[in-house]
């Protein structure tokens, strides 16, 4: 299973320009991180940095993240003068190389160390910061890699999720795909497009999902329970199920000051009044 994940994450290492996806609007990641931290600003996970500097008051000496992908959240933390060391963990070669590359290419290399392999058996290190980034649902086991978090932690650290907390395996419910898909109706009829519309899941979509990412959202329904019994903590729901599930079809057709993706932020602000809602955010302090 980590081989596979290992391999499909290798063939994902994007350039952060690309507009892909909600991650790549501005106006979607200004939208998300008004929910974090209160500030309508731009950029990914740039919400959390201000969260968590705010909360910290301090610079943080050494920091752990698992799943960093190519490193760019942990990068931006050094850039920000939030953390002054960073660890990241990987199962793709090509991501953490990657990682290393870009934290090279903005002066930060000395202060950003890559490693493969499993770290809750090969970290055993004491850290002021565990951060997990959209990957904490990619772990096989939520309540180890919470437990190895607070274990991970110094007294006083803090540990920060800024996470995918939705269907299983992304395998929307109905109602989402209904919802989502009369959001594309809407732009499609104000804007003379014709947008590709959201498929219903079932057992085959389920089963591809396995197997092209073992990795993929094995556990998500049960992430929020388990930072209740762990921490003592409440998630923060931020949003996310209209810009999640539509991110990829309305992002790349519009530019970021289209009107189609005030559309989008608005039916995503809309869905989490109704409680209804893909990502969350925790900050918690260690004792
Ligand atoms: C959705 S990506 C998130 C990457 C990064 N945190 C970001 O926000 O850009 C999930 C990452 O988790 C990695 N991954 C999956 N299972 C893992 C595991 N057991 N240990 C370490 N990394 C893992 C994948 O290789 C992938 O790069």
């Amino acid at each position: 299973m980590a081989t596979t994940a290992g391999q499909f994450w290798d063939k994902h290492v994007r350039d952060a320009g690309d507009r892909v996806n909600w991650w790549s609007s501005d106006a979607c990641t200004a939208a998300y991180n008004e929910q974090v931290c209160g500030q309508a600003v731009p950029g990914n996970s740039r919400g959390c940095r201000i969260a968590l500097a705010a909360a910290a008051g301090r610079p943080l000496g050494r920091g752990v993240s698992v799943g960093a992908g190519a490193g760019d959240k942990e990068r931006a933390l050094l850039l920000d003068g939030i953390v002054g060391e960073m660890r990241l963990w990987e199962l793709s070669e090509a991501r953490a190389a990657e990682a290393r590359r870009r934290a090279k290419a903005d002066g930060v290399g000395e202060r950003l160390e890559a490693r493969i392999g499993n770290a809750f058996v090969e970290e055993t290190g004491s850290f002021d910061l565990v951060t997990w980034d959209h990957s904490l649902h990619h772990m096989p086991d939520i309540d180890q890699a919470l437990a190895w978090s607070v274990e991970r932690l110094n007294p006083g650290g803090w540990l920060m999720i800024n996470d995918y907390f939705g269907p299983n395996r992304l395998q929307w419910r109905r109602d989402e795909v209904e919802h989502c898909n009369r959001v594309l109706d809407d732009i499609d009829r104000a804007h003379g497009t014709k947008l590709r519309r959201v498929r219903h899941s079932n057992i085959l979509t389920r089963l591809r999902m396995r197997h092209r990412d073992p990795s993929e959202a094995p556990h998500s329904e049960k992430i929020a329970d388990a930072i209740r019994r762990h921490l003592g903590a409440a998630v923060t729901p931020v949003g996310g199920l209209v810009m999640n599930i539509l991110g990829g079809i309305v992002v790349p057709a519009f530019p970021d000051d289209h009107s189609a993706i005030a559309a989008l932020v608005a039916a995503d602000r809309a869905a989490l009044a109704q409680g209804q809602w893909h990502f969350g955010f925790t900050l918690w302090q260690k004792p």
